[in-house]
């Protein structure tokens, strides 16, 4: 009954934090791409009124006029629309989730027994989940620091750029060393979606704060607070793809169970911000085909490594019949890949994955192979599989 609760709590939480996420990372993109599309003003009129830019647009049956002033609006209506509640429900629903599939369970998903370092092979469940926690409180602390020193009048930004990349590598390398793969990839990608609410938070939200305060009490609005939001919401925009990749690649496991798993990572972090970058330069007119180039060589790059390899593990000696096969996966796999998972915290069969019968072995044949060589299954090795189970089912498949 509790493993259906949390299980159906995952389910409500998981929709939430989607369709917050879509509202969200939506309207960045939306702003993004009104900022970059602006046209000095036409009329007379905006001139004179201090408009900055502006886009015109037709969207659902009508037509848009948009105009951006700085800091300088000549009037603030009181019923000024602001978006903060959708960045905030993301990273709430976000960690609820979090906490609900892993920081519950430490266990089956952030204890990495398979780890070359010993501490973190070694470490209890409830280490595991303060660490995890620990990665997002001190990933944002750094990452905040940096623009703080290195860029704090934004006359460095492109060094800060490369040091927050440089940030993500050094990231992407500890989460994998210590972490399974695919708690790993889940945590830098919410490390870097901490970073965005943060963001959000305390620098954007309160920067512009202060600007409608100054504008109401008459006083000029200190230009730093809006150059400030502006450095922590580029940021958020070359974040945006990677995050989505890391969040989705829970469901790839050759991305993270590889020996390769920090470098896909980093790929897949760095393709998603040049291509990210492409639509940025589109809507002020650029088309710089480069950026998408070097994205796609870099996804060429993982599809090559993560490739699961040709032959992972010496083949059983003999043939190995299908009966050998059902009773190593009733051994190793079924307490949780049943129609009826007996272990616990299992409400129904992961991933939808059941091999109670002889045919769905059949059917799920190359997957099994793959998990298995790569040992991302059983996870965490709960059900201690050796070495020759894993040689005779790559054997079994091979046949
Ligand atoms: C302790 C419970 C547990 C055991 C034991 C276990 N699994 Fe899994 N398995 C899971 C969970 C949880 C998932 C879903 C994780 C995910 O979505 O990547 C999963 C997912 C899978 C998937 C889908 C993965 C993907 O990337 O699509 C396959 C295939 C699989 N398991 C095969 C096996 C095989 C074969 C064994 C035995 C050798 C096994 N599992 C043992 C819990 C278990």
């Amino acid at each position: 009954m509790e493993a259906y609760a949390l299980e159906f709590a995952n389910l409500l939480l998981r929709w939430l934090h989607v369709i917050a996420a879509i509202a969200w990372i939506g309207e960045s993109i939306y702003f993004v791409m009104l900022d970059n599309s602006l046209h000095p003003p036409r009329g007379e009129q905006s001139k004179k009124m201090g408009v900055f830019g502006e886009m015109w647009s037709v969207h659902g049956g009508g037509f848009y006029h948009n105009q951006k002033y700085l800091t300088n609006p000549a009037e603030l209506p009181n019923d000024l629309h602001w978006s903060f509640w959708k960045a905030y429900v993301t990273w709430l629903s976000g960690f609820g989730l979090f906490a609900v599939l892993y920081l519950f369970n430490p266990a089956f998903y952030l204890v990495n027994p398979g780890s070359s370092w010993a501490w973190a092979a070694a470490m209890s469940g409830t280490a595991a989940s303060t660490l995890a926690v620990a990665f997002l409180v001190l990933g944002y602390v750094l990452y905040s620091q940096m623009c703080r020193y290195i860029s704090p009048d934004m006359e460095h930004d492109g060094l800060l750029s490369a040091a927050v990349g440089v940030m993500m590598v050094v990231v992407a390398y500890l989460s994998t060393q210590i972490f399974p793969g695919r708690a790993a990839f889940l945590i830098t990608g919410a490390l870097m979606a901490t970073c965005m609410s943060a963001n959000v938070f305390f620098w954007i939200i309160p920067g512009q704060r202060r600007m409608v305060a100054a504008l109401k009490a008459g006083q000029t609005p200190n230009p730093i607070d809006g150059q400030r939001g502006k450095q922590r919401s580029v940021h958020n925009t070359y974040f945006t793809l990677p995050v989505v990749f890391l969040m989705l690649s829970n469901h790839y496991s050759f991305t993270y169970s590889g020996p390769y798993a920090w470098i896909i990572m980093s790929l897949f972090i760095f393709a998603g911000a040049a291509i990210r970058q492409y639509f940025v330069l589109r809507h002020s007119g650029k088309n710089q085909l480069a950026y998408p180039i070097v994205g796609i060589v870099m996804l060429a790059a993982i599809a090559w490594l993560a490739a699961p390899a040709a032959t992972p593990l010496a083949d059983a000696k003999g043939a190995v019949s299908l009966d050998q096969v059902r009773t190593i996966v009733a051994a190793r796999c079924m307490e949780c890949h049943s129609a009826k998972p007996t272990q616990a915290g299992f409400a129904s069969a992961p991933a939808g994955i059941m091999f109670d019968s002889a045919g769905q072995i059949v059917a799920h044949a190359a997957q099994i192979k793959q998990v298995v060589a790569s040992r991302y299954m059983p996870l965490a090795n709960m059900t201690k599989m050796t070495d020759a189970e894993r040689a005779a089912i790559a054997s079994w498949v091979q046949q």
